[in-house]
């Protein structure tokens, strides 16, 4: 939800900040601009795409810049409203990721003291602000700044008559890169790859003053030490490697980034968190509360312990009694709902664990504990590799709590999820790419399968999609029915695969064309409905993945037939910053 990047140094600052712009584009892409310290300040920002809009800001000059690729949230996205901002004489910039709440009140009061405004964003305020005490001590302006604000910022500054940044957060990412005479900072790791391994997680509340091959952090006014680490991606796993998306390529690396995040395994101290629980909840969004939801589906009746799943927007609000351990999943450790449910948590009392693949992201600072997933970069705006390496983390509590019963399912899988890579499904995306709504069901876990095979699809191919409990069709939506409407069900082996064969029957009787996910061999089923894509016959643990990844292969192959911008979605980011 808007990426911002900035670089200190000897280099020519432009093609590293727009590199690290696309590299950050997944954050929000309505628009993009940059702003340089040269002769003054130099700004260019458009909308639109960066690599249709880059060849603009070749002209901007200095060794000193900040840059942002936005997603709207305060004015559509146009190019006044892009970032960087400006004060009134030009001489200030900023590029902001948060949401300053309380930036009418603070617009008015500049607006009565003379200062005009060009945009509709609340960033601006932030450069009038800076510029009412900038005289020549930008870091004693920006912290006279920051108390005013009310809301989440991770911000950069420059002001024209210094090589200089000022990076400051609260309530939002901001990394620091530590190069050889240079650093650079950025929302998240992905822009410093290519650059340094070295980097800087910085705190809430944090401020920095970053100068070539220099930098001081303080907080609360006082110099403190943050510890450098080491990242632990390399810049080759953002690359699309030959692939047409990121989102195909990222698909078929999960069978590494599923066994990668088993063979990781899981510290000690979060293994007695897990032992230690009596009830477990979690909090998550999106395709991360899915996992959450399968995780739910197996370890009540595999381990007998209670487990609440909640989504992260309506915990905040409506908090339920915690008791026990509260687990916030989600892949960019950044989604504001959850975080707020983490700290609601904290708050109470309850231990709390993070799962994430994103090292140093606010999740992990928040969480008591930490178990990291190894998918690397996922860099597609649909989660797909994430998501699969957050089953291999829960279903990996599960295994704990169920004294290592699934240690031999949980070693194979990645072969198995390597087999439907494969899988032949033209026919079904054929009748896919056709449909208007898709209707995807399953019972127990592939219940929580079923909706996130929707999910893929609606956010993807735009194709309208539900997921639902098979059991739950007849009760509304079978009225929907038609024989343009085509219905994906997930039936394989185990206690449901009665109730579910005849639940087919009934959609099939609606004259709905049924497309079958069941394992190989299963003629029965595959001669009552009108499409049968085969899984292998496995674990359940792992026919729950092996569906999943079928599911996402037509989300995408429909995606692609209906010609639709596969790695970025309209109106979709990423990460999910704000509320
Ligand atoms: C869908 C998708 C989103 C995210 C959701 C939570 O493909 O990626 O639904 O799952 O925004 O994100 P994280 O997991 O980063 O908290």
């Amino acid at each position: 939800m808007c990426g911002i990047v900035g670089y200190i140094g000897r280099r020519d600052a432009t093609p590293i900040l727009i590199q690290g712009l696309k590299r950050l584009e997944y954050r929000g892409y309505d628009s993009f601009g940059i702003a340089t310290v040269g002769s003054a300040i130099e700004v260019y920002k458009k909308t639109g795409r960066i690599s249709d809009g880059e060849a603009g800001a070749a002209h901007l000059t200095g060794s000193t810049g900040i840059g942002h690729t936005r997603w709207a949230t305060h004015g559509e996205p146009n190019d006044l409203n892009a970032h960087p901002h400006t004060d009134c004489s030009g001489r200030i910039a900023v590029v902001h990721n948060g949401v300053i709440e309380n930036y009418g009140e603070l617009k008015r009061q500049l607006e009565e003291r003379g200062h005009t405004f060009r945009s509709e964003t609340d960033t601006e305020v932030i450069a009038h602000l800076i510029e009412e005490h900038y005289d020549g001590d930008l870091l004693a302006a920006v912290n006279a700044t920051l108390p005013l604000l009310r809301g989440s910022y991770a911000v950069l500054v420059i002001a024209e008559d210094t090589q200089q940044i000022v990076a400051a957060r609260d309530a939002s990412p901001l990394v620091l890169g530590v190069g050889d005479a240079e650093i650079f900072a950025a929302s998240d790791m992905t822009p410093l790859l290519e650059y340094t391994e070295r980097v800087i997680f910085l705190e809430d509340g944090d401020v920095a003053d970053l100068a070539p091959g220099r930098y001081t952090i303080y907080h609360d006014g006082r110099m403190v030490e943050r510890p450098i680490e080491l990242i632990n991606w390399c810049v080759e796993d953002t690359r699309k490697g030959g692939f047409a998306h990121y989102m195909l390529k990222e698909i078929y690396e999960q069978p590494q980034s599923f066994y990668e995040t088993i063979r990781a395994g899981i510290d000690d101290r979060v293994r007695r968190m897990v032992m230690e629980a009596d009830e477990i909840t979690l909090v998550a969004c999106g395709t991360s509360y899915h996992t959450a939801l399968v995780f739910k589906y197996l370890a009540e009746p595999l381990c007998g312990i209670p487990v609440r799943v909640e989504v992260g927007s309506e915990f905040k609000y409506f908090t339920p009694p915690l008791h026990g351990l509260v687990i916030a999943v989600s892949q960019s450790g950044e989604t504001a709902d959850t975080i707020a449910a983490l700290k609601m948590a904290k708050a109470r009392n309850c231990p709390t664990l993070a799962i994430t693949n994103m090292q140093g992201s606010t999740v992990t600072r928040v969480a008591d504990e930490t178990l990291l997933m190894r998918a690397g970069p996922e860099i597609g705006v649909a989660a797909t590799k994430s998501y699969t390496a957050q089953l291999a983390a829960l279903m990996q509590i599960v295994n704990l709590r169920c004294e290592g019963a699934f240690d031999d399912a949980l070693s194979h899988a990645h072969l198995a999820i390597g087999d439907v890579l494969l899988q032949d499904i033209h026919e079904a995306v054929a009748l896919c790419s056709k449909a208007e709504h898709v209707f995807f069901v399953g019972r127990g876990p592939f219940y929580p399968v079923s909706m996130e095979g929707a999910l893929k699809m609606k956010e993807i191919s735009y194709v309208h999609a539900e997921g639902y409990a098979a059991g739950e069709l007849k009760h509304g939506p079978f009225a929907l029915l038609t024989p343009e409407t085509p219905v994906v069900a997930v039936c394989t082996p185990g206690p449901t695969y009665g109730v579910m064969a005849s639940n087919i029957k009934e959609m099939k009787a609606r004259k709905a064309p049924v497309i079958a996910l069941g394992v190989a061999g299963d003629t029965e089923l595959a001669e009552i409905v009108d499409i049968f894509i085969p899984i292998p016959n496995t674990h359940h643990l792992v026919q729950v993945l092996t569906a999943s990844v079928v599911l996402q292969l037509l989300a995408y192959h429909t995606a692609c037939a209906l010609q639709r911008d596969v790695d970025k979605p309209r109106n979709l980011a990423k990460s999910v910053t704000v509320e």
